[in-house]
């Protein structure tokens, strides 16, 4: 069996399911990008999770539920149109923000009243949540990832990341499920303040706020000062070590020819016709195959030794702002690199 049917091997999702309710860590495949998982209700466990990955212990984490779980053991207040949208879009990349019952760890919730909920299509996910805990458990699970890093979107990306955590036995299983098929990370919609805030959109992804707005009959709105606090919103986040900059069509050929001539070592990513540059990836121009390859794009030319990573600013539009938030995020702070190698 190759690699990327590893995960489907029963023997694998049993001795991964295993581990879980054990108390350990395991890192699985989803349709979105891997995450990194640990038994929701095992404070202990979640708390490994925020070890493992560097990250803040305020920051709350998605509990990925098997298909037709009990809403109702997750969460004591669900609207309506949490239902609604659990019958038009699970399992899939749509994440869930309810009002959180009293059984969930302060861990997952990082201290928040809420919790995010979610189903996910990817089969071995499926396989892994219908055997952990008979399928009446929740896996908590951020993406695999060190904080602030790019996610995951093949099982060998998670063992990038956490070499050390794996042959430790840290990390008790990597599950391999081949490459996510959507790239970026679920759409989040708060659905716990209606009352005073209607729907708002926290993170948009492959789910897009018109879709929710259509089940739900109201578009979500964007985030409010008040909304819940979601690391994937910072500023700052799913970044390479190499910086990066964005650059829109008409300026871009002239921008490159300009830093290649100075001696600059350029990574290129594009989807129309450019000059070569010291590396080059070329995405496809749709939101849905541009997003499936971003993420693997930017580990690969983070990886060239170049010293800017130059990305084409992909077109603006509702079905491109889950990768272009990616992408603003990612090049964030990055922003005087560009000005200053031009300057010179
Ligand atoms: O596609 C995904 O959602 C992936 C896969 C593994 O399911 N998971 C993922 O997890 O992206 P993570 O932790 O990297 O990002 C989850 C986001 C974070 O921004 C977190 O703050 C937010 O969800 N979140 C989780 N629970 C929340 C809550 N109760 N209130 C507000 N935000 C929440
Ligand atoms: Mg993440």
């Amino acid at each position: 069996m190759g690699p990327a049917d590893a995960g489907q091997d029963s023997t694998a999702i049993a001795t991964a399911a295993a581990i879980l309710e054990q108390g350990g860590l395991v890192a699985f495949p989803t349709e979105t990008v891997y995450g990194l998982g640990a038994d929701a209700e095992n404070p202990a466990a979640v708390a490994s999770i925020y070890q493992a990955k560097g990250r803040p212990l305020d920051h709350p984490v998605i509990v990925h539920l098997a298909p037709g779980a009990d809403l109702d053991y997750w969460s004591d207040d669900i609207p309506g149109q949490a239902r609604q949208l659990v019958a038009a879009f699970w399992p899939g990349p749509l994440t869930l923000i309810l009002k959180r019952a009293a059984r969930i760890p302060d861990a997952v919730s990082g201290g928040q009243d809420t919790v995010g909920l979610r189903c996910p299509s990817h089969p071995v996910a499926i396989a892994l949540l219908r055997a952990f805990k008979g399928g009446k458990g929740g896996v908590a699970a951020p993406s695999a990832n060190k904080f602030g890093n790019v996610s995951p979107t093949t099982a060998a990306h998670v063992r990038d990341e956490f070499d050390a955590e794996c042959d430790s036995g840290f990390i008790g299983e990597v599950l391999d499920g081949g490459q996510s098929q959507v790239g970026i990370e679920s759409t989040i919609v708060d659905l716990s303040r209606l009352a005073t805030h209607g729907p708002v959109l926290l993170r948009p992804g492959h789910i897009s706020a018109e879709q929710i707005g259509a089940v739900i009959g109201q578009l979500p709105a964007a985030p409010d000062a008040a909304a819940p606090r979601a690391s994937g919103t910072l500023d700052a986040h799913y970044a390479p070590r190499t910086p990066v900059a964005m650059h829109s069509g008409d300026e871009l050929a002239c921008t490159l020819n300009r830093l290649l001539n100075a001696g600059h070592r350029v990574a290129l990513i594009h989807y129309s016709d450019l000059p070569p540059a010291s590396a080059s990836v070329r995405l496809p121009e749709t939101p849905d195959g541009y997003a499936h390859a971003l993420y693997a794009s930017l580990r690969t030319m983070d990886h060239v030794g170049a010293e800017l990573i130059l990305v084409e600013a992909p077109p603006s539009g509702p079905d491109w702002l889950g990768v272009n938030d990616r992408l603003r995020r990612a090049a964030f702070g990055s922003a005087g690199v560009l000005q200053r190698f031009l300057d010179e």
